[in-house]
């Protein structure tokens, strides 16, 4: 049995305790509070191990890409990679092109953009693409951010965050 004998003093607000609270309410077998957020701790450092990388997947306006590719780069990405791409949003492509039917579905030309990065590094790859891609206008494009569990670069074997410098 883990011996319970650090004290912290956490401050939260009404928001954060609520969804604790309905959070505990629904595993059924946590008394307390505290409990309940030494088991969240707990699950997070575990996810954070299980993946400690993140594929970033960004569908933008192919004029973009030379000024985000410069911008990752001045972050500190060793990589990326590109591919042409077509497809539509909840527009579904008219808006973008003002011919075609109504109802009709036109694919609209897009570049993906593929980035693995160690998980500390998310926040401002994401800050960075958004500041560069955001036009404002409809068809701006997506980001999604999936969890990475490996990563291996093939001629050394090195693996993970080694794997990604
Ligand atoms: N749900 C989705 N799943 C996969 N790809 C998507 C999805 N939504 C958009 N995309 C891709 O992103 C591109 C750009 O989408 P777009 O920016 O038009 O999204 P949107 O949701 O319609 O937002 P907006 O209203 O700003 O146009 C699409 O051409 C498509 O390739
Ligand atoms: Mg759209």
């Amino acid at each position: 049995m883990e011996k319970l004998d650090q004290r912290i003093q956490l401050v939260a607000s009404r928001e954060f305790n609520d969804l604790v609270d309905q959070w505990r309410r629904a595993q059924s077998d946590l008394p307390s509070r505290s409990e309940a957020i030494r088991r969240l701790v707990h699950y997070g450092l575990q996810y954070d191990q299980e993946f400690p990388m993140r594929m970033i997947t960004a569908i933008i306006r192919p004029h973009k890409y030379d000024e985000l590719r410069d911008a990752l780069v001045a972050l500190g990405i060793e990589g990326i990679t590109k591919t042409q791409v077509a497809g539509f949003g909840r527009q579904r492509g008219q808006t973008e092109i003002y011919r075609g039917r109504e109802y009709e579905v036109t694919d609209v030309p897009k570049l993906r953009i593929d980035v693995a990065v160690p998980s500390g590094m998310v926040d401002k790859a994401l800050a960075e693409i958004e500041k560069v891609t955001h036009t404002g206008k409809i068809g701006d494009g997506k980001i999604f951010v999936t969890p990475l569990e490996r990563v291996i670069r093939i001629r050394t074997g090195e693996q993970n965050e080694n794997a990604l410098d």
